[in-house]
């Protein structure tokens, strides 16, 4: 029996279940809030790839369970003996609540058999540690079957006095995982931009940007001169736009996630061929996953989707990278 562990947002669980439900002959049990325990037959990483997941943050396979921590790094040494010379990074994440990641880390990192080859945070091959109350989880895999880079696709960020809006975390998010060709100096449209988080995101990465809403812009942001706020809808923005067009094409709108696509879709004239779309898609508390699911496929009818997923920064929502073709 393979096993591996999963990461998933807690309030995201029935979706997950509800993916996973798509692979015949597993077991999923849970192992905390926001993880749980898979168990089947064969390359179960590669299975888990196989259904494109939205719910499912993270994956590592367990390869060993332990109960006691003074027994990881021998047990590490013993997983990864053969892979002298690869770039391995450490992953550690404890679930009990008492936050003994860095210690776990220490403890495998200074291990004398380890020491030679552990790099991070991001690498090719990853050994993973995760610690439930019911022990050590550890795992040793390519990092590129694990659903994201990250130890639990946990991708933390500080709120400084710069921070306009937690929101803005997300598109840093999407701009630290998935690579978008942008030129150096590029044209976006930022359709729900208010308070304007996702637009300093652009402007720090050499954005001009048409920042569309109704609502007010943070100064910091309203008096930039590379803004152009268009204070509407974007349902009014995109009658009145004339000829301009972009590169990239970002949609943080609050709003039902068919509208959302349909609005998108819309604008998908004033996107340049070859552009990126980012699009979070606001999801309802019941049939999450249908509804996702649905939005995409209406999103997918006229752009190239790259990428959708439940990110560590996204609440009750998806999002979705995209090229228009
Ligand atoms: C989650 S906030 C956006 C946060 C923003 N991305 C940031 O980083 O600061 C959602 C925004 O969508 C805007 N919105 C909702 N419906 C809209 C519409 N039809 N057109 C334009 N903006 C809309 C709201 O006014 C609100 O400011």
């Amino acid at each position: 029996m393979d096993q591996l562990v999963f990461f998933t947002r807690e309030d995201a669980w029935s979706f997950a279940m509800g993916e996973l439900g798509a692979l015949s002959g597993i077991r999923a049990a849970p192992l905390a809030p926001g993880a749980g325990i898979l168990s089947g037959q064969g390359d179960l990483a590669l299975q888990v790839n196989g259904i494109r997941p939205l719910f499912i943050r993270h994956i590592h396979p367990v390869q060993t369970h332990l109960e006691k921590e003074e027994e990881l790094p021998k047990a590490a040494g013993e997983l990864t003996a053969s892979f002298e010379g690869a770039r391995i990074a450490v992953h550690a994440v404890d679930l009990t609540g008492e936050r003994r990641e860095g210690a776990l880390l220490r403890l495998l990192l200074e291990s004398p058999a380890l020491a030679r080859f552990l790099c991070g945070p991001e690498a090719d091959f990853v050994l993973s540690v995760t610690r439930a109350q019911s022990g050590f989880y550890l795992g040793f895999s390519e990092s590129r079957t694990m659903l994201s880079p990250r130890a639990g696709g946990i991708y933390r960020y500080a709120m400084t006095p710069e921070t306009i809006s937690r929101a803005a975390f997300k598109l840093t998010e999407v701009f630290d995982r998935i690579p978008l060709a942008l030129p150096d100096s590029f044209e976006a449209l930022d359709l729900g931009a208010a308070p304007g988080g996702w637009t300093r995101v652009l402007l720090e990465r050499g954005a001009r940007v048409t920042a569309v809403d109704p609502a007010e812009l943070d100064p910091r942001v309203e008096s930039d001169g590379r803004v152009l706020h268009y204070r509407g809808l974007s349902q009014e923005y995109l009658k009145e736009a004339g000829g301009k067009t972009f590169d990239l094409l970002v949609n943080d709108m609050r709003m039902d996630a068919f509208e959302s696509v349909r609005v998108t879709r819309e604008a998908l004239p004033l996107l340049k061929s070859g552009g990126a779309l980012v699009i979070t898609l606001k999801l309802p508390e019941k049939g999450s996953l249908k509804k996702a699911r649905e939005a995409l496929s209406r999103l997918g009818e006229e752009t190239r989707i790259l990428f959708a997923r439940q990110l560590y920064h996204n609440r009750s929502e998806i999002t979705c990278v995209a090229e228009k073709p």
